[in-house]
């Protein structure tokens, strides 16, 4: 069988722990020097929900990434009640009425469908940067004239270095990440004292977060919501015109949710989460110690669904895992929904495209296209 492009982007991204992931055959397994592995969705799912013995804090787990760069209150690195009130300060940010015209204003939409009715190739990764950028600036408070494309790769810059078998920062790496977050948040900090409510950080001071609170979220929000999207919208639009779904989503706007969602699973942008074990349990009869790393292989688990099935629409049994679940699910989710229809509209409105040029990024962390340039068929 001939390698499809799904499979060159994860292997591209990752050529030694993909495949050394896939190796494992049992639900839960322990890989020397890598940690617990659990590629079976229900399984997963438990360690999501069981915060009790699993953390996002402690050895192995993600805030021995995020700390040093982002500060020790950042909830993907916080458990219990403080990351659940910070969470619910948050909440509002996320609801429609605030995302949509954020998205609206940071997705140039009828510009994208009108360049390619006039026959233009676009380069659908190109298009998803500059889009991160402009949604970055809305974040950290910048005015979109001041944004450039550089914007989205310093900020992609400071995941570059990790991998699973390494999956901190050096010192160094660490210092050149905390220095770009302090000159991003300069404009957030001005946003958040003006407590301007049309900037993003000005609303989360009209929410009730701190100024500190509020800095950490833009943080969290600008290196957690980027890649993800920038990785995801193109992969869905490949993954559309290869199996020949552009079309028949065309003809029927029934199909685009059950559709997203399957590219999602399909996808699973973020490929892996981690846990660090607080107390002693087992995992399907697999015995943990405390400070062992549990590696909750989603990419895994959503494959075992089968292939892209809109109709099928296998996704659905699996309530969204791609974003996580628990205490922890993607809060971002409800953006990356709205991004990802309006992107997926505005090519539906210009009528069939054809892919004409693309190359899966190497060595990255999220696994993507470096381009994808569509022009209409
Ligand atoms: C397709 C796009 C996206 C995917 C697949 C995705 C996936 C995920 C996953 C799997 C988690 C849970 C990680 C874990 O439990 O270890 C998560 C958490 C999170 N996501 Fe997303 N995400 C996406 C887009 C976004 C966007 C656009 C934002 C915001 C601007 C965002 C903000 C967050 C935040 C803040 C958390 C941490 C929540 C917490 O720890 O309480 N994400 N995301």
């Amino acid at each position: 069988m001939s390698t499809t492009w799904e499979e060159r982007v994860l292997r591209a991204a990752h050529p030694v722990a993909v495949p050394a992931l896939r190796a494992s055959r049992r639900p839960v397994q322990r890989i020397p020097r890598l940690g617990v592995l659990v590629r079976d969705a229900a399984v997963l799912r438990s360690v999501l929900m069981d915060s009790d013995h699993f953390s996002k804090s402690g050895p192995g787990a993600p805030s021995d990434l995020w700390t040093p760069v982002l500060g020790p209150a950042v909830l993907l690195n916080m458990e219990g009640a403080d990351h659940l009130a910070l969470r619910r300060k948050l909440g509002p940010l996320f609801s429609p009425s605030y995302v949509d015209p954020l998205v609206a204003r940071s997705l140039p939409s009828a510009a994208l469908t009108e360049r390619l009715r006039r026959g233009e190739t676009v380069d659908l990764v190109a298009e998803a940067k500059r889009n991160a950028s402009i949604m970055i600036s809305q974040l950290v408070g910048l005015p979109v004239d001041e944004v450039d494309d550089a914007l989205f790769e310093r900020v992609s810059s400071i995941t570059r270095f990790v991998r699973l078998s390494r999956p901190r920062l050096t010192e160094t790496q660490a210092a050149a990440a905390r220095q770009i977050l302090a000159d991003l948040t300069t404009h957030a900090r001005a946003a958040w004292r003006e407590g301007d409510e049309s900037t993003v950080p000005g609303r989360m001071r009209g929410l009730g977060l701190g100024e500190e609170e509020a800095m950490g979220a833009v943080g969290a929000f600008v290196l957690t919501g980027t890649e993800t999207l920038v990785s995801y919208i193109p992969r869905l639009i490949a993954l559309l015109v290869d199996t020949g779904w552009m079309p028949r989503l065309a003809n029927d706007a029934a199909l685009v949710e059950p559709a997203i969602a399957e590219g999602l699973r399909v996808t699973t942008p973020s490929p892996v989460m981690l846990r660090s074990v607080v107390a002693e349990t087992s995992i399907e009869g697999v015995s943990v110690r405390v400070g062992d790393r549990v590696i909750l292989a989603t990419f895994l688990a959503n494959a075992a669904a089968g292939a892209f099935d809109p109709i099928g629409n296998p996704a659905a049994s699996l309530k969204q895992l791609w974003f996580g679940a628990g205490s922890h699910f993607c809060l971002g989710a409800p953006l990356a929904m709205a991004q990802t229809r309006a992107t997926l509209g505005a090519l539906l409105d210009a009528g069939p495209v054809r892919i004409v040029e693309r190359r899966a990024a190497r060595g990255v962390l999220i696994p993507s296209y470096a381009s994808l340039s569509v022009t209409a068929a």
